[in-house]
């Protein structure tokens, strides 16, 4: 079987699996698509205006570090955006190019299986990194966001909310040494584009033109939404970055993959069976499991009562508690071509929230095509 097979996803199991369900489905089962796939956009004819972007991008990280820093961090990003400028004026990237870095994070995604690292992707944590690298938008500010990918720094790097996430950052590190003229926002975001189309999930139109920042950008504690408070916080955290309701349970929806580690957050389990494939099943499992709170010596969490295998945080359950969130939360249980739908449009939102429009390299962000797409389109 093809390591493009093996990728796909845990299918949605009505009942619990034994322990060892996760790898054994990660590689029984076959890539799933709710929606046919669109005809992929062509590369744009000319990548003048692309070229112009970057070149303009880099040399405007440049300029912001001559007048705002003089730290250290902030003078090895200038040289980085000096390096960008300079590949910028030699190669001119195409969407092609972005397709490259694409079908590399899909590779390393699959790398997950032959380390036994937890359900077999390192999909999950490649999404949670482009999410919480965007979740740090302010509207009011301006500030924040994936711009200028401020987590590369302390003390961002260290924030409690990004614990863990240096898995996926030096992940990206790696696959940034072979496609170094990427800025590690567009790469981060594409990132988290790759793992939810490759996991089975909607296509997310994605488009470069992030640059780097530096430290001095980097955004204080406590943006990111904390896993054991109530509808009051979520509404409060994903306002400031532009959300309303029906667009918090949405995002939300992202806990249908991964799960929790004792060791980062404290929290511990998946959220579902299926723990490498994107579906609606978090907000299924939601109506259809009875939650108990959990008896351990950890921080609190709910368990399934059925299995004792599954998990909820208190902000999880809010989605069943508060009427607002729960009208939405039934309406993706209900309907899952709604929820990829909803889905995919604010993920757009949420990875593009902060880039200054003049930025993008193209008016319209790009569709990008799933490892699977691109081998049918070969052998057609
Ligand atoms: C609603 C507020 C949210 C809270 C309080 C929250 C909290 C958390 C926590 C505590 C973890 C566990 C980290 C660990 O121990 O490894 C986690 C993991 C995760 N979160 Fe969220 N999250 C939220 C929203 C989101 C959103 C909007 C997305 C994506 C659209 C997302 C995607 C993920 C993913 C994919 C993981 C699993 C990472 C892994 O398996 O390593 N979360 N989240």
């Amino acid at each position: 079987m093809s390591f493009a097979a093996l990728r796909a996803s845990l299918h949605r199991a009505a009942a619990p699996a034994p322990a060892a369900f996760r790898r054994s489905a990660v590689r029984s089962s076959v890539r799933r698509y709710s929606t046919e796939p669109p005809t992929p956009t062509p590369a744009p004819k000319s990548s003048t205006a692309l070229y112009a972007g970057l070149g303009a991008a880099a040399l405007g990280g440049v300029a912001f570090w001559v007048f705002t820093s003089q730290g250290d961090s902030a003078k090895t990003i200038a040289k980085s955006g000096i390096q960008g400028a300079k590949a910028a004026a030699k190669f001119t990237p195409t969407k092609e190019d972005y397709i490259k870095i694409y079908n590399k994070v899909a590779e390393v995604m699959d790398e997950a299986a032959d380390k036994d690292y937890d359900d077999g992707s390192y999909g999950p944590i490649f999404l949670r990194l482009g999410w919480h690298s965007s979740g740090t938008f302010d509207k009011e500010s301006g500030t924040g966001g994936s711009n200028y990918a401020t987590m590369r720094f302390a003390p961002e790097s260290q924030h409690g909310a990004n614990n863990g996430l240096h898995v996926a950052r030096e992940l990206m590190e790696e696959i940034h040494k072979e496609f170094p003229w990427v800025s590690y926002g567009d790469l981060w975001t594409l990132g988290a584009v790759t793992a939810i189309q490759e996991m089975g999930g909607p296509h997310v139109p994605w488009r470069p033109g992030r640059i780097d920042g530096v430290a001095a950008q980097a955004t204080p504690d406590g943006r990111l939404p904390d896993g054991a408070k109530g509808a009051d916080h979520l509404r409060a955290v994903f306002g400031r970055m532009g959300f309303d309701d029906r667009e918090i349970v949405a995002l939300s929806g992202g806990h249908a993959v991964g799960r929790c580690h004792r060791d980062r957050s404290g929290w511990d389990g998946p959220w579902t069976f299926s723990p490498a494939t994107v579906s609606n099943s978090f907000f299924k499992l939601l109506f259809d499991e009875t939650w108990v709170w959990k008896k351990w010596d950890g921080p609190r969490q709910l368990e399934d009562k059925g299995t004792r295998s599954l998990m909820m945080l208190p902000t999880d359950y809010v989605l069943v508690q508060d009427k607002s969130f729960k009208k939405w939360a039934r309406a993706y249980a209900d309907d899952e071509e709604l929820f990829f739908k909803d889905f995919a449009g604010v993920c757009v939102k949420l990875f593009e929230n902060g880039v200054p429009a003049h930025q993008w390299v193209t008016s319209e962000p790009w569709i990008m095509p799933t490892t699977e797409e691109q081998k049918e389109a070969k052998s057609s």
